[in-house]
């Protein structure tokens, strides 16, 4: 029998849990340099105290207007690598495994002066317009995402994640919604987010496993389905993806779409359909928050690994709290064993 307490070893990562803390932008680099700051450290080292078995920081941008806002972290620069090392190394302290989510923004960068995209077409009235790359551009992008990964695996990470959802540059590649070109990135709207998958794990050792954040779905009128994502998720396996974390939307404005609802676990029937279709491992994400929950969608062979998100943020030791429920060992710190104490 398998639990949200049994240990799981894929490739080189070896995790104590099933446990994830998902991506989450804090908007906290005061001074605009793409470098984690004092709030990221006490954050993330918080949640490997507070038992989660893998930590995956927040999107972390490639290039400066790869930000969504200049408050993100960057990876552009061998000056990024000590502040993210410094976090690592105190989370492996404290038991957790780190990945770090390396992404670009796109047309949603808010603070770039002209934000780039496939396509000239704006997410929505408040954002704007951004130019579309040209080809050569193009073909230049997936090198600076291998760049920023080969800093990540410099500062000691333990996995990759590569941001492939919520409408950032690799989903708007393979959306005909937002990729409207007519070179051959809009032809086939796998090559992008293909070629920004070999070059990363280009730069990555070969037990390392390489994750894709893709949304499953779109939430816009005509926007792609499953049959879609997990075409685009077959070619992604091909060029090296070891893993899914399987989100949705974030491609159009919410008001036109037509969003599921987001009741308890409303992302978990696209993340069994994907492993069952692509075969691989998948993290599941969205409203996991009751540990019950979180443990049958691990007991029932939904997913590997559960993501839960703003249940973290509300609670840095939601996993300690989620054993204690679940009635399952794991290591409390010996300083908290007094508040765990029945
Ligand atoms: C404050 C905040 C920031 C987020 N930033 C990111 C991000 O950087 N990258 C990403 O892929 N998803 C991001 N998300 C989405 C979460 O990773 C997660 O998929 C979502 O919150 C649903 O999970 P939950 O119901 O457990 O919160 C963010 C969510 C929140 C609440």
């Amino acid at each position: 029998m398998i639990d949200l307490f049994t240990p799981w070893t894929f490739k080189g990562l070896k995790l104590k849990n099933r446990v994830v803390m998902p991506p989450m932008c804090q908007y906290s680099v005061e001074k605009k340099d793409g470098i984690a700051t004092d709030w990221h450290y006490v954050h993330y080292v918080s949640r490997a105290i507070g038992g989660a078995g893998l930590i995956i920081i927040e999107m972390t941008d490639i290039e400066p207007d790869g930000r969504i806002t200049d408050n993100d972290l960057g990876l552009w620069s061998d000056e990024q690598i000590p502040a993210l090392a410094r976090i690592v190394d105190a989370c492996h302290k404290y038991g957790a495994k780190v990945a770090i989510q390396i992404a670009h923004a796109g047309r949603k960068a808010q603070d770039a002066p002209v934000p780039v995209a496939p396509s000239a077409i704006a997410f929505n009235d408040q954002y704007k317009t951004p130019r579309a790359l040209t080809t050569d551009e193009v073909k230049a992008m997936p090198d600076k995402y291998a760049q920023a990964v080969k800093r990540a695996v410099q500062a000691g990470f333990d996995a990759i994640e590569l941001h492939g959802a919520h409408g950032y540059l690799i989903h708007e590649f393979q959306s005909a919604f937002t990729n409207k070109r007519t070179d051959e990135y809009g032809k086939d709207l796998t090559k992008f987010g293909t070629e920004v998958s070999r070059a990363a794990k280009s730069e990555m050792p070969a037990r390392m496993p390489l994750i894709m954040r893709i949304s499953a779905i779109e939430y816009v009128k005509g926007g792609y389905g499953l049959d879609h994502s997990i075409a685009l998720a077959r070619s992604y396996k091909e060029a090296g993806v070891d893993l899914f974390h399987v989100s949705a939307g974030g491609e159009g404005p919410i008001a036109a779409a037509g969003k599921p609802g987001t009741h308890a676990a409303y992302q978990v029937p696209f993340a069994r359909e994907v492993r069952k279709a692509v075969g691989t491992p998948v993290i599941a994400v969205g409203r996991l928050d009751d540990p019950a929950l979180a443990n049958a969608v691990i007991g029932n062979e939904d997913a590997e690994l559960v993501a839960v998100g703003r249940g973290m943020l509300r609670n840095p030791y939601w996993t300690l709290e989620a054993a204690a429920k679940l009635h399952k060992d794991t290591n409390v710190p010996m300083q908290y064993l007094t508040g765990f104490a029945h």
